[in-house]
């Protein structure tokens, strides 16, 4: 028995190969965290090590204290998690004040936790009070297409929640409160974790102009899903506009997105419809 036999290990480490073979991981590109559950922790225990020093993160998560996280290495490839674990992916331990980390397992051979661990952090700290509880990943990712529309779309939450839902049928069922947009930032620090985690106060996704997409979510399926479902709408709107030149005959009305809301039982974002 080894730690890669608990099923939780088995199941992050095959979301990090669908992301690289949806080509969302280029070199380093894209971090993945999941805030364990305690039976999880318990399982994994025994395979834990000497911990390692704590490390301040800039941020404060009181809401997370003592959580443990499993997380990828900053530099490390996701095409590289599934072949080498325990020098890619590590797990790690918030203290009791809820502002430093630990390694308890794995991160072999000096690795840290992401460089975007304070943004992941601070995300699942807003997003832990949002959703009661549920919420335990936090995925970021560099798909082309989304990255591609915040050259031509206002930096907005409206314009790109719009285009978006507009897109694809199934969008406001998905993500019917709409996706927040972060200016571009430098990456990696304390600022950009709070300008991010602001958006997601209200959004399960927010996007990142010209860098990428943080998708937030209770599992690895709905996260993945939400990551997805974005990245193809995404893709759509650039075809539809690569195709037409900007001239798009018709679209999907807001009264349609409505019928579809009432329909499918969900709260569509009003602010972003006329
Ligand atoms: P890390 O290798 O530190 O996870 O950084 C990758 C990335 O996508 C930065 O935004
Ligand atoms: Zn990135």
């Amino acid at each position: 028995m080894s730690i890669l036999d608990v099923k939780i290990l088995q199941d992050y480490i095959r979301m990090c190969n669908d992301g690289w073979l949806q080509g969302w991981h280029e070199r380093n590109g894209g971090n993945l965290t999941y805030r364990m559950k305690a039976e999880e922790v318990e399982a994994c225990k025994p395979f834990f090590k000497e911990p390692g020093p704590w490390v301040n993160m800039g941020v404060t998560g009181e809401n997370l204290a003592g959580e443990y996280f499993l997380t990828t290495g900053s530099g490390k490839f996701f095409r590289n998690v599934i072949l080498d674990p325990e020098h890619s992916i590590g797990i790690v331990e918030i203290n009791e004040k809820g502002d430093s980390w630990r390694i308890v397992w794995g991160l072999e051979g000096g690795a840290k936790p992401t460089s975007e661990f304070p943004s992941h952090f601070m995300n699942h700290s807003v997003r832990v009070k949002a959703t009661d509880g549920a919420c335990r990943v936090i995925y970021h990712a560099h798909p082309a297409n989304i990255i591609a529309m915040t050259y031509v779309l206002p930096l907005t939450a409206k314009a790109f929640s719009r285009a978006l839902w507009q897109a694809a049928t199934e969008c406001p069922v998905v993500f019917p409160a709409g996706v927040g947009v972060v200016e571009w930032m430098v990456p990696g620090g304390a600022e950009i974790a709070m300008a991010t985690s602001e958006q997601m106060k209200k959004y399960d996704a927010a996007v990142w102009a010209h860098h990428g997409l943080f998708c937030s979510g209770p599992d690895f399926d709905i996260t993945f899903g939400l990551m997805h479902t974005i990245e193809k709408a995404a893709e759509i709107h650039n075809l539809v506009m690569a195709t037409s030149g900007g001239n798009v005959r018709q679209t999907i009305t807001d009264d349609n997105l409505r019928a579809i809301a009432r329909d499918f039982g969900v709260t569509i974002n009003e602010e972003f419809l006329d």
